[in-house]
Order: structure tokens, then C-alpha cells, then sequence
């Protein structure tokens, strides 16, 4: 924590800095979007499925899917986490039998070749079967998508040699229903959107994250809540970074409350340009 942090921390005698993404998986906001996310993608491990999952910016894709791993039994998964997919043509083969311990071979075929019998062996051999989460999934380019593609493929289509989960933005649901990726689009399984909070929600969500730092005691009054949740779109991000502006707006005038004109005078810093 920095000085400036400590002090309006110290101001509502946080026991931690509250708002911040460093929220332990049992410990996360559970709303009805947020755990049906993690829902689908325990699905989608559990069966070895592809899946999708989209949303915003800041909405809660990744999170819920550290939520979704938090929970498995590493003596039987292997999770490959790729947090975006800069690593250009190969990057997928380079990802997965990285993780696995190997060394990629260089030439395409030979590469698809063996990750799919890394992905056996680890199977067979370690019990233990691999989930594969790609990240800012709408930046894959077509050939990663088509890599993507013949790695789902490897065994013939007779077994489901990998979980698949791909995080990203919307564009990247309408991306994979474009004809040319038709072949990948037809094995994802699952599907799901992660959208904002409502009101309620936003509400319930700034009362969660002021309890995990020590609060639970009202802090936020409501007027001062519905302008951080529109000014938020009940994104989770946004609310955390428009409540963090809110309680150091409260804290510089020494209120002991975040009133609407501590909300108002946050919204304004954070839409200033
Ligand atoms: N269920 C939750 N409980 C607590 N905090 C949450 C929850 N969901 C989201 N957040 C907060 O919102 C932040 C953004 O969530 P996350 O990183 O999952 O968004 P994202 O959809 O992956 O965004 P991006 O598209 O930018 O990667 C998290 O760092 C966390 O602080
Ligand atoms: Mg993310």
C-alpha cells in the first residue's frame, strides 16, 4: 500500500484495501450471472467440452473462471492458462506441450501430432486431463482459430482429447459464427454471456467487498450507490474503480459516509479526460 492508499484505508479502519482484484476464490461475489459462468465452465472440464464464455470488459470472465479452477483436484487436471494469445501461429502447440513438460516440434503437423499424444499420455498415464483456458480469446487470429480447431480434432473426433474454455469479449462470439470458422463453431458446447449487475446487485456487491475489508456496516449511502452502479453499468471493474474514487472523496473531507456528492465528485474524476 502506498502512503496515499494507507491513508484513506486508515480513514474507515479497513483491515484491507477494499476493491481490489485480489479477491481469494472462496471469497468471490456470488450472483446469479457469476455462478452460472462458473457453472458452465465446470461443465465444460467435467466433459471435456468446448466452451465460450463472453462478456464486457470487466464483467467477470476471468474471475469466474479462477472460481471454476479454484475448485479441481490437481492430482487430476492439468490447467494450461494462456492469458492471451500474442504467441503468434503456434502458439497453442508451444502453450500446451510447454506445460506439459516437452519441447514443440517445429513443423505443424508433426506439433499437432504431439500435443495429441502428450494430451494421451497425460491422460493414460497420469490420469489426468488437461484443461486448456485461452484468455482474450477474441484477439485469436484465424489460423489460431483453425490450430484450435484441428487440436479439438486430433483423435478423429472419438474422444474429447482437452477441455477447451475460451474468455472474451462479445466480437468473439460473432467472430466464431462466421462461416469460415463453422468447423470449430459446431464442437463448442457451451455458451455464455456474463453480463453487468443490476442495481440490487451493485448494491450487494459494494456491501461484499467493504465486508472483506472489515466494514459491514452501512458505508455507502444508496443515492451514492445507484449513481456508482450507473456511472459502473454494473460492471464489476468499473464499480470497484468508482468506489475506490467514492470512499478517497469521503476520506479527503473527512466525511465517515460516502454521500452522493462523494459519488458525484468520483464519476467526475473518473470521466474527466
Ligand atoms: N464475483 C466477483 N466477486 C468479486 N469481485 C469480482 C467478481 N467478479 C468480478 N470481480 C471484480 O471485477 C474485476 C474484473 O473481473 P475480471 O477480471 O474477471 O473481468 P473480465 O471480464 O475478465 O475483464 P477483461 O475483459 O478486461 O479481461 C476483478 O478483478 C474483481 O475485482
Ligand atoms: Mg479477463
Amino acid at each position: 500500500m502506498s502512503a496515499g492508499v494507507d491513508l484513506w484505508a486508515a480513514h474507515f479502519g479497513f483491515s484491507a484495501t477494499p476493491f481490489t482484484k485480489a479477491v481469494p476464490a472462496d471469497k468471490l461475489f456470488s450472483r446469479r450471472v457469476h455462478d452460472e459462468a462458473v457453472a458452465r465452465i465446470r461443465y465444460c472440464i467435467a466433459e471435456s467440452a468446448l466452451g465460450v464464455v463472453t462478456g464486457d470488459v470487466g464483467s467477470g470472465k476471468t474471475v469466474a473462471l479462477r472460481a471454476a479452477v479454484a475448485s479441481l483436484d490437481r492430482t487430476r487436471y492439468t490447467v494450461v492458462y494462456l492469458a492471451n494469445p500474442s504467441g503468434g501461429p503456434r502458439g497453442l502447440y508451444v502453450a500446451i506441450t510447454s506445460a506439459l513438460g516437452a519441447t514443440p516440434r517445429f513443423h505443424k503437423a508433426e506439433a499437432i501430432n504431439q500435443v495429441a499424444s502428450l494430451l494421451a499420455q497425460e491422460e493414460a498415464e497420469r490420469h489426468r486431463k488437461v484443461v486448456f483456458a485461452i484468455d482474450e480469446a477474441h484477439l485469436l487470429s484465424p489460423e489460431q482459430l483453425e490450430e484450435l480447431r484441428l487440436l479439438a480434432n486430433a483423435e478423429m473426433d472419438s474422444a474429447s482429447p482437452f477441455a477447451g474454455i475460451l474468455l472474451g469479449q462479445p466480437t468473439l462470439a460473432l467472430r466464431l459464427r462466421q462461416g469460415i470458422f463453422a468447423a470449430l463453431d459446431q464442437r463448442i458446447s457451451v455458451r455464455f454471456a456474463v453480463t453487468g449487475m443490476d442495481l440490487a446487485e451493485s448494491v450487494d456487491y459494494l456491501r461484499h467487498h467493504l465486508a472483506l475489508a472489515g466494514r459491514t456496516d452501512p458505508l455507502i449511502a444508496d443515492d451514492a450507490a445507484a449513481r456508482l452502479h450507473r456511472y459502473a453499468n454494473g460492471l464489476p471493474r468499473a464499480l470497484n474503480n468508482a468506489a475506490t474514487a467514492a470512499l478517497m472523496a469521503a476520506a479527503a473531507d473527512n466525511k465517515g459516509l460516502v454521500d452522493d456528492a462523494c459519488a458525484k465528485k468520483a464519476v467526475a474524476e473518473l470521466t474527466r479526460t
